[in-house]
């Protein structure tokens, strides 16, 4: 075992629960967090705010070198000020995927997600975690879960706060992502090799920490 860092890298479709359960079994192993999801929906959210459209090119280059993106130890900074529940809106869903599949954005992010990695020990979540920004991760999960749970799942996480949403608009935007996050030529979601699938279906969140916080420990203490 490595003993400067430990990074233990979970990746999976979207909806299956990976920052709810990463964020968790972080708290619970005492090991740092970080959501690369978030990064994505604050960019992503930035650039559409600005009206740049999801397209390579030099205005592209030049909105990204203007937005800077800072990862507090509960949160994150865009531009100077703490980003929620903005990011995680129907709207940034519907958005997010095309911008993440441009390879400008991903290598403006790849640096701040590496330096994460450097210290102590890590629980990081996304779609590339184990296959391009911690190839050499100590352990690899792959989280997933029924599109139909996910999209149920999504939409109450929704509806708690006030969205005014339906099932099959979700599903459909939960697929969507899946297909272009899957079919993009830069870092597509995919199980790393060596990764551990955890399929979510018919576990509680409890139950899922307990096989998460189960197979890193084990990787912790070997
Ligand atoms: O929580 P959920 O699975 O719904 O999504 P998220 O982890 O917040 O990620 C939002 C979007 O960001 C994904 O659909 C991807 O398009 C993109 N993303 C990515 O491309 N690479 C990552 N490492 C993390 C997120």
């Amino acid at each position: 075992m490595n003993c400067v860092s430990f990074v233990a890298a979970i990746d999976g479709p979207a909806g299956a629960g990976k920052s709810t359960l990463a964020r968790k079994v972080a708290n619970l192993l005492r090991m740092r967090y970080l959501d690369t999801g978030a990064l994505y929906r604050a960019l992503a959210f930035s650039l559409y705010s600005s009206q740049v459209s999801p397209e390579e090119g030099p205005g592209m280059e030049a909105a990204i070198a203007g937005i800077s993106v800072e990862i507090l130890e509960n949160g994150l900074l865009l531009n100077g000020k703490e980003v929620g529940k903005e990011i995680r809106s129907p709207l940034v869903d519907s958005i997010v995927s095309s911008y993440a599949a441009l390879p400008s954005v991903r290598k403006r992010l790849l640096s701040i997600q590496r330096e994460q990695g450097k210290h102590g020990s890590l629980v990081a979540d996304g779609r590339d975690m184990g296959t391009v920004v911690f190839p050499d991760a100590d352990v690899k999960i792959f989280l997933t879960a029924s599109d139909e749970v996910r999209a149920k799942r999504r939409l109450l996480e929704l509806r708690e706060r006030g969205e005014d949403v339906t099932y099959e608009e979700v599903l459909q935007t939960i697929r969507e992502r899946d297909r272009v996050d899957s079919e993009r030529s830069t870092a597509p979601l995919r199980k790393a090799e060596g990764a551990i699938e955890v399929n979510t279906d018919a576990l509680s969140i409890e139950e899922a920490v307990a096989a998460l916080a189960s197979i890193i420990s084990k990787r912790k203490g070997a």
